[in-house]
């Protein structure tokens, strides 16, 4: 039986909003690999491009600048969190932004891809898992990382791609099984956490 399902709509989140970022390298790179699929509907969420607060008040600039990013995450079934790591975790904005939010990410699953020095950014993974269990949200085991980014690219295409497209492929079918899984369990019944 062929069962035909909506593309789950995925919004990726690139976490750096370092002036002078390799960040949206990756972000294209992981990009070209969801548009590659006609199983995920893909949207970007760029830190980079919000302007939230690090104040956590009701203000008129508070909510005018979550009117331009809470719909993108409202609206997605399931995410790619794309970070770097600085300082053996993920950057601030990163956190602002998840912190400014609590419905948007329950009971749907992130995938966690890295960038970074020697590490590939593995740490700021698993600072993240912590923080996305906190919110309900369900981080898939596997993961796509990029030890020492900057010399595994070049004019922004991946020297070898063979081991990271299949990394990739791995963990987005991962995310499509968690994300219709989770939309089906979310039209069915109200999350009791
Ligand atoms: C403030 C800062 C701290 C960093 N700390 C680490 C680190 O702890 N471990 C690591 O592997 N790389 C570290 N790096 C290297 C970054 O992960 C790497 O430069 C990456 O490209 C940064 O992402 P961006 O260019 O998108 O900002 C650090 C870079 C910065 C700017």
């Amino acid at each position: 039986m062929q069962i035909t399902e909506a593309p789950l709509a995925v919004t990726l989140v690139v976490g750096s909003n370092r002036h002078g970022r390799f960040g949206p390298v990756v972000a294209d790179w992981l990009l070209d690999r969801m548009r590659d699929r006609d199983d995920l509907a893909p949207d970007v969420l760029d830190v980079a491009e919000t302007d939230l607060p690090t104040t956590f008040a009701p203000t008129a600039e508070a909510r005018a600048a979550l009117s331009a990013v809470t719909p993108k995450l409202a609206a997605a079934d399931a995410f790619v969190v794309l970070t770097p790591e600085y300082n053996h975790s993920y950057p601030a904005g990163l956190k602002n932004l998840i912190d400014w939010h609590f419905t948007e990410w329950r009971a749907k699953p992130v995938a966690l891809v890295s960038y970074g020095g020697l590490s590939g950014g593995l740490r700021a993974v698993e600072h993240l898992r912590q923080v996305f269990a906190e919110l309900h949200a369900v981080t898939l085991r596997d993961t796509v990382s990029f030890h020492n980014a900057g010399t595994s690219f070049e004019e922004g295409r991946l020297k070898d791609p063979t081991a990271a497209d299949a990394a990739a492929k791995v963990m987005l079918d991962q995310l499509v099984w968690w994300g219709l899984g989770l939309r089906e369990a979310r039209e069915k019944r109200a999350y009791s956490g």
